[in-house]
């Protein structure tokens, strides 16, 4: 696979309120954000030129960072305008979105109360987080190593850059062992999310979904659920035991970037995408398309 890194890329990026070459849009080495993980960030995706949720999305950005401590410097509009001024300024109407803020380098021991808070926005064309061609058959999941923390340990509220430490390094193992991501269990030892996205399961045509006290209740989990309620599909939200995975007949992940992609496997346990996966994986393309709501 060739690889263009991110930082060597044509095109402009909304760096603290003002359109840079995107080759400039660059950080100090004594930055807060890159030395104590003081950043906060949104995956936002544009189809046919509209920004599914966007407001939502930034909305969540700014709750990260207020969670963080920090103020973003703009307001909810700005920002939402800033996206979309940054897909148009690259030409782009179906993309993936990246808002960013961080602590500058003002500061650089622990605390940073002076420090200025900074904002960015890039955006570029990301078709299939997964294989597209592996995809309705099931992607193939290991379980991570690392579970995701007590809410007392980490603010697991924000989409905050230091969760996602132990996302990498098991996302790593997975890849490395062949597999296309990690299933995460919770401090607890209950079923958690994978490392970028929520999880579904199905037995008897009923969806069953982790409860997301302690991990993002993401933007397309809430989605979804609200699109199997349109279909008269019943959604149980609870703690979801390891063992019970041998229960469930269809498993699937949802996310921004991954969208709605069926798992064929989760380390022991084996599912088989059917319907009713296939089916909100078709309406939720349907719907992020403005396209009319398919109910089945
Ligand atoms: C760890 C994690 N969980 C869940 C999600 C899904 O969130 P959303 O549907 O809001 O993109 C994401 C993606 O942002 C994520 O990174």
């Amino acid at each position: 696979m060739s690889l263009v890194p991110f930082d060597d890329r044509d095109g402009w990026i909304w760096l603290d309120g003002q359109f840079v070459p995107w080759r400039e849009a660059k950080v100090h080495v004594l930055t807060h954000g890159l030395h104590y993980a003081s950043s906060v960030f949104e995956g936002e995706r544009m189809y046919g030129g509209e920004i599914f949720k966007l407001t939502e999305h930034t909305e969540r950005l700014f709750k990260s960072a207020e969670i963080l401590d920090f103020e973003i410097p703009y307001t909810v509009a700005e920002i939402d305008e800033a996206c979309k001024a940054t897909a148009a300024k690259n030409g782009l109407k179906d993309c993936y979105v990246r808002p960013i803020a961080w602590r500058g380098s003002e500061m650089i021991g622990v605390s940073a109360q002076q420090s200025k808070i900074h904002v960015a926005i890039a955006v570029w064309e990301w078709p299939s987080y997964f294989d597209p061609a592996t995809k309705a058959k099931g992607i193939r999941l290991t379980w991570a190593k690392y579970q995701r923390p007590d809410p007392k340990t980490a603010p697991i509220a924000a989409k905050a850059a230091g969760l996602y430490m132990i996302c990498t390094i098991s996302k790593h193992a997975a890849e490395k062992d062949g597999y296309a991501d990690a299933m995460m269990l919770d401090y607890r030892g209950y079923v958690a999310e994978a490392t970028g996205a929520n999880v579904f399961f199905v037995k008897d045509g009923v969806l069953h979904t982790p409860k997301p006290d302690c991990f993002l209740d993401g933007i397309t989990r809430r989605t979804v659920i609200d699109l199997a309620k349109a279909k008269g599909i019943e959604v149980v939200e609870r703690h979801i035991q390891k063992e019970e995975l041998a229960t469930f007949t269809e498993c699937f992940i949802v996310g921004t970037a991954a969208e709605v992609t069926p798992v064929s496997e989760v380390g022991e346990f084996k599912f088989t995408p059917a319907k009713l996966s296939l089916d909100l994986m078709d309406t939720y393309a349907a719907l992020v398309r403005g396209e009319a709501m398919a109910t089945a």
